[in-house]
């Protein structure tokens, strides 16, 4: 049984490729491991949200996981601010944190680049901040993306730092969950590339069926085949890849045929997709709302996992603070 410990962004709505990404694993997981899933409500200040609309989103990307099936009565799920002791975590962290090996950072790098009036010391110290997230709980397993690899790298460096300055063996070096050939991509529909709140081409889970039909049905293509058994081309390989994950097989099938033989109609292929993931999405969709209505039960959730967070990060902080050399005189 592993403790794993896995931080979602408080900013955007989930789209297909979170979920097929990363969700679908994360609920498949909890039954077998001791697993916090939280809210980076502290990393999304990071790009000045607006106090109007901070506890909006939180609550809407808690309801999306719920709706997706992460179970409170078996992972722990809260928001990282009901957690303060993660603070003192990141402050005790960032003393051994140095400032060459935050810039060199690929993440940082990139909002330097882009966000060139925002370069706050919070983006410097992101991966200090993840880190402490995650050896608060003394984690060894966490499901990252490609994206987030460099974070979790640092986090070992972080911890295995921490140990050999004070000579312990207290927190464990958390490794990457392996989901192997579950990790699925799932590419955009702007022809090539993956599908991303970034990107700006996400399938939402909450779009309403027109939103979704509209948006499959503007999917970029091809001019059609042109010789049989023809290997489709990118956009069109990325239909498929989506079809792959909630289309029936004859479906995708009756489809592949078409394409081989030079018959494909891609209008008929989109309508056909697009059913499709209105039938998978309708029911998450639907039990979205259903939780967004009901405040309280939303409430009583993340109060109780506040709860188990804090007891499990101040049992850590405390043993911190004696190994550091805060002890009674
Ligand atoms: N940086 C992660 C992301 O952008 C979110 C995150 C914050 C996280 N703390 C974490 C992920 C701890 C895993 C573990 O997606």
């Amino acid at each position: 049984m592993d403790i794993v410990v896995s931080g979602i962004r408080s900013t955007g709505n989930l789209h297909l490729g979170n979920y097929f990404g990363m969700i679908r694993n994360a609920v498949k997981m909890q039954s077998e491991n001791k697993c916090f899933f939280f809210i980076a409500d502290y990393h999304a200040l990071t790009t000045h949200p607006n106090p109007d609309t901070l506890h909006v989103n939180i609550k809407q990307v808690l309801a999306e996981y719920l709706a997706c099936g992460i179970d409170p009565d078996v992972s722990t799920l809260f928001i990282q601010s009901d957690v303060p002791q993660v603070s003192e975590l990141y402050l005790l962290l960032n003393m051994n944190a140095y400032i060459g090996e935050l810039e060199r950072t690929a993440s940082f790098k990139e909002k330097v680049r882009r966000h060139p009036d925002n370069v706050n010391a919070g983006l410097l110290t992101y991966p200090v901040l993840m880190a402490a997230d995650i050896i608060i709980h003394k984690a060894n397993k966490v499901p990252v993306g490609k994206d987030q690899e460099q974070h979790l790298e640092m986090t070992r460096k972080f911890a295995r730092r921490f140990n050999q300055l004070y000579k312990t063996e207290y927190f464990p070096e958390p490794d990457a969950y392996n989901f192997g050939s579950d990790l699925i991509k799932i590419p955009g529909l702007d022809g090539s590339g993956k599908m991303g709140k970034s990107e700006g081409n996400g399938i939402f889970l909450i779009d309403d069926p027109s939103v979704i039909k509209k948006k499959v049905m503007s999917a970029v293509t091809d001019t059609g085949p042109t010789a049989l058994n023809q290997e489709p081309s990118e956009p069109v390989k990325n239909l498929f890849s989506i079809m792959e994950v909630l289309s029936e097989p004859s479906t995708i099938e009756y489809f592949r045929e078409k394409h081989a033989a030079c018959e494909i109609r891609y209008g008929d292929m989109k309508k056909q997709l697009a059913e499709d993931i209105i039938r998978f999405t309708t029911p998450i969709r639907e039990r979205i709302n259903e939780i967004l209505s009901d405040s309280l039960s939303l409430r009583k959730i993340v109060g109780e996992g506040a709860e188990k967070a804090r007891e499990s990060a101040s049992r850590t902080i405390s043993e911190v603070r004696k190994i550091i050399g805060y002890r009674p005189f």
